[in-house]
């Protein structure tokens, strides 16, 4: 049976930063309290309206695929999560389609907010081991700030968040040097802890008829959210480590999805982790939901934190509630 590999990794964010101290200019909020409560110091929004999340996922297929030593045709497959899409319909995997310019190959968005790229990954994977797909394309992009309440009515959820996009292509190998799991799990009774409500099919467009109504903002039950988040990310990456029969000393890299510094830090701890066996970038990107993990794993690739035979985790936790791990030997 093939087993599946990541082949190439790429990232891409937006120019504009946007500091702490920016943020100060337009809400009630402070560099210390955000600092504190999330280790954001800046994130990027977008500020040029021609960049769209298929076109920020598409800069960052096109670095994956680069870097892979593949040609875009050898992509037989494209995953695409975000919970930020272009349009209503289609989804932004067959936009980043033809952004990209490959032709006919299926194309599947994932609606998994920050558990996207998880989920993503973990269809890839089975996909290459069924020996149906030999190179599939798996996109994780965010465009948040167009739809925060950037108001100080808002501030508890839209200081967290940014935008960018990442991607990795995932490969047919024979090598041991492989996706070793995959851990998949969601609890739809929390669906409403952590949403955008409206435009939906039960609140068309037509229905919102004031400006103050504050459901189409994503709404975050914050302290229930962490609170969760902590247990499910502990219980997921020991899943992924009790499935190879490994312990927390084996892990050599754990990405957690870029929540909260504070999650990550509790997790560290909870876990026995030194800081060398964990990688966070949430300091300079604010959590970017989907694109978080491709993002952290690129950089953590690039800055050669990574090496052959490595035990990399990824872990994720995030809306509907949805959490899921990835065990990679590299
Ligand atoms: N700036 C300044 N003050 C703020 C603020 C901001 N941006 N946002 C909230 N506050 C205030 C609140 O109004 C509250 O004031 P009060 O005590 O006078 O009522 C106080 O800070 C504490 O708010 P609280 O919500 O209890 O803070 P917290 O320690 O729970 O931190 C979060 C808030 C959102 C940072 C935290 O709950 C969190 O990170 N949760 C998980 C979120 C997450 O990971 N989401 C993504 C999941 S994938």
């Amino acid at each position: 049976m093939p087993k599946s590999t990541i082949k190439g990794l790429g990232f891409y964010v937006p120019e504009n930063i946007v500091t702490n101290h920016d943020l100060t200019k337009i809400m009630d909020t402070s560099d210390e309290w955000i600092k504190e409560r999330t280790g954001i110091k800046e994130r990027r929004w977008v500020n040029d309206d021609k960049l769209s999340t298929s076109l920020m996922g598409t800069y960052a297929a096109k670095k994956a695929i680069s870097d892979s030593g593949l040609d875009k045709n050898d992509i037989d497959f494209i995953i695409f999560s975000t919970l930020s899409p272009d349009y209503y319909f289609p989804g932004s995997g067959v936009l980043l389609q033809k952004n990209l310019g490959i032709k006919e190959v299926g194309a599947l968005d994932v609606r998994n907010q920050c558990s996207g790229f998880i989920y993503g990954l973990s269809i890839a994977d089975q996909y290459i081991k069924s020996g149906m797909y030999k190179n599939i394309l798996v996109v994780g992009s965010e465009i948040h700030s167009g739809g925060l309440d950037k108001s100080s009515r808002g501030r508890s959820v839209s200081v967290i968040f940014g935008d960018g996009a990442g991607a990795a292509v995932v490969s047919a190998t024979d090598s041991d040097s492989c996706i070793l799991s995959t851990h998949l799990h969601s609890e739809g009774k929390f669906a409403e802890e952590l949403a955008v409500i409206k435009p939906a099919t039960t609140f068309w467009i037509d229905k919102i008829v004031k400006n103050d109504d504050e459901s189409y903002f994503p709404y975050m039950n914050g302290n229930f959210v962490f609170k969760n988040a902590v247990v499910r990310f502990e219980q997921v990456i020991f899943e992924a480590l009790n499935y190879s029969n490994l312990k927390t000393e084996d892990i050599n890299l754990l990405i957690t999805h870029q929540a909260n510094l504070r999650i990550s830090q509790y997790i560290q701890k909870r876990l026995k982790l030194t800081d060398s066996q964990v990688f966070n970038n949430i300091m300079k990107y604010g959590n970017t939901t989907a694109a978080s993990i491709p993002i952290a794993l690129t950089e953590a690739y690039q800055s050669n934190l990574i090496k052959k035979g490595d035990i990399v985790v990824l872990a994720a936790f995030g809306s509907g509630f949805t959490w899921g791990s990835a065990l990679i030997k590299w």
